[in-house]
This record gives structure tokens, C-alpha cells and sequence, in this order.
């Protein structure tokens, strides 16, 4: 399945009902669950029902992507899981950086008192099951190849599609349900479906791409105004307007049309694309501060 078909699913009302039974009945087969979160947008791209979902299983987030993120920001979201009594690591499935982390860490924190219960009653060979929890394209086909260590084919990502179960064997006496739950993100809230359209996550017609291209040129303004400066020699002033931004980038690449107007659609591509590449630099778009416990 390619990319582009991944970001046009539609999550209507029975795609949901059917995503809750399925993950209902997988979790019960397995004793943790890693919620795959992206980095960048910590909080918009965690479903909304995740607590209910996942019921009382122990769990680990991932902060995955985090190559992409600002690191910064990716320690002050660790620190904001752990106040709130939640285990996260960052990782990067693309490189595999940090995912050797996993099992240590779920062993020693969450899965700790199974870990404990199995070693008193003398059975410490049982492999622990575990299963993958996330949006589209926050990278749980990834995960599973890394952990995997090997390529394996693409999840299907549309609602309702079944395969037969499978338990990867990996390493440390883990075995993966290969068949990550698939998620629906936090559409709903207009400012978190913005950021998401921003990274890919989802569908980015839900503007068109030179409002949100702006909407981007002028958040990186505010947060990150050396990623615009470094990257396209433009100098954005306090007092542009988002349009006044998109038309400096245009300029400084020479995206001109006839009559000498700036190719503003051009210039919104080249920045949304560069920004999700992480040409633009690391960059993340919600601080704990701002978001939701
Ligand atoms: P999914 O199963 O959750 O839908 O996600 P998948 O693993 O297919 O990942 C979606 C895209 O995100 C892929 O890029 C993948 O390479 C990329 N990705 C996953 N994890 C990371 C990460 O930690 N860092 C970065 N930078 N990218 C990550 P793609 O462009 O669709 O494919 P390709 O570049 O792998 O060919």
C-alpha cells in the first residue's frame, strides 16, 4: 500500500467501532502494548482514546521520530510522561536509534511486577507478547522491521482489514503481534489536525497548502526563525503576515510566473515538504506546556 493511500483514510464512525473491537480483542492476547507516538507532535498524534483502549495493560509510549524533533523538546516531553507516571522513550525506527532501549526499559518499569510474578513462580522461559499501538504513518511498519530485523511487508493500514495473526520471535524472549493496532488521531480538535496535516499525518487538503504553509512559516518564525533564515537566506520580519512570508521563501528560490508573481503553491510544496524531510532543521510543534495532561 502506498503512502499517499495511507494519508487519505477517512476514520468514519464504523471504521472506529470496528478499530475498537479488533484492538480489544488483540490486547487481551498479549501482556504490554507500545503506544508509537510522533515526536513532533506528541500530544495531537496520540488517539484520543488510548486510556480506554488499551485498558489497565502496561504500556510504553514511543517518541518516535525523534530525528525530526528538537531535542530539547523531546527530553521535556520524557519528563512530562514520567510526572505522569508514564514510561516514554525516544526512538527513531528509521536508523533504529534508541529501540534496543525498549525491552530493557518495559522489563524494568511496567512489566516489572509480571517480570517478578513469573520469576516466584519458577517461570521466567514464558516469552513476553507485546503489540504496537499508533496512527498511520507514525511508523509501526518500521518498528516491527528494526525489532523484527528484517523487512517485512507493509501494515495495511485501512480500517477493518484482516490478516492472520502472527507472533514475530525476537530477541530477550519477546514475541510481536504482527499487527499493529491502527489509531485514529486527534482530528477533531481544528489546532491539532492543523500540526498533523503539518507533518503528513494526515491529509494535508484539510487547508489548502498555501494557508498551510503559512501557518507553518509563521509558527517557525515565532519558535524557530534560524531554520527559515538558515535555510532560505529570507528574512521574515514580526510584522509579515503569513503571506508576506510564503512570498519572501518564493522569492529568495526564484519561483517566479509570468508577470513576475511569486509562484506562492510552488513555494508552499518546497516548504512543507522541506519541513517534513527535516531540512528545515529539528523541529517539534507542541511543548508540554501547551498541551493537554
Ligand atoms: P506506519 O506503519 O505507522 O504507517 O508507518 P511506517 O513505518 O510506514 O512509516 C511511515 C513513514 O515514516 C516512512 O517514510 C518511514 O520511513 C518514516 N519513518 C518511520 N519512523 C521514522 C523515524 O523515526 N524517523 C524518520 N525520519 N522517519 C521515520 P516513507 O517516506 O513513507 O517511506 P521511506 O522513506 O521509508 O521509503
Amino acid at each position: 500500500m502506498e503512502n499517499t493511500d495511507i494519508k487519505t483514510i477517512q476514520w468514519f464512525p464504523g471504521h472506529m467501532a470496528k478499530t475498537r473491537r479488533a484492538i480489544a480483542a488483540n490486547i487481551k492476547l498479549v501482556d504490554a502494548v507500545a503506544e508509537l507516538i510522533d515526536a513532533r507532535t506528541p500530544m495531537s498524534s496520540r488517539n484520543p482514546e488510548i486510556d480506554s483502549l488499551t485498558a489497565s495493560k502496561p504500556r510504553i509510549v514511543l517518541l518516535n521520530k525523534c530525528d525530526l524533533a528538537d531535542p530539547k523538546a523531546t527530553e521535556a516531553w520524557v519528563e512530562y510522561f514520567k510526572k505522569e507516571n508514564v514510561t516514554a522513550l525516544a526512538v527513531d525506527c528509521k536508523s533504529g536509534k534508541g529501540i534496543n532501549k525498549l525491552m530493557p526499559a518495559l522489563k524494568s518499569t511496567v512489566l516489572k511486577p509480571l517480570m517478578d510474578k513469573r520469576s516466584k513462580n519458577g517461570m521466567t522461559g514464558a516469552p513476553v507478547r507485546m503489540m504496537i499501538l499508533g496512527i498511520p504513518n507514525v511508523g509501526k511498519s518500521s518498528l516491527i522491521n528494526k525489532l523484527a530485523g528484517s523487512k517485512r511487508t507493509k501494515v495495511e493500514d485501512r480500517p477493518g482489514v484482516t490478516r492472520v495473526k502472527q507472533w514475530v520471535k525476537l530477541r530477550d524472549n519477546t514475541e510481536l503481534l504482527d499487527m499493529p493496532g491502527v489509531l485514529w488521531p486527534k482530528f477533531e480538535d481544528q489546532s491539532a489536525a492543523i500540526r498533523l496535516a503539518f507533518t503528513g499525518a494526515i491529509s494535508d487538503d484539510i487547508l489548502d497548502i498555501e494557508t498551510l504553509a503559512m501557518k507553518l512559516l509563521v509558527y517557525l518564525h515565532e519558535n524557530y526563525p534560524n531554520s527559515i533564515r538558515e535555510r532560505y537566506k529570507a528574512e521574515l520580519s514580526d510584522d509579515d503576515s503569513g503571506f508576506d512570508m510564503l512570498c519572501k521563501v518564493g522569492k529568495k528560490r526564484g519561483m517566479i510566473i509570468s508577470g513576475g508573481e511569486i509562484n506562492t503553491e510552488r513555494a508552499a510544496i518546497t516548504v512543507l515538504d522541506e519541513f517534513r524531510s527535516g531540512k528545515l532543521g529539528r523541529i517539534t510543534l507542541e511543548l508540554p506546556s501547551e498541551g493537554e495532561a
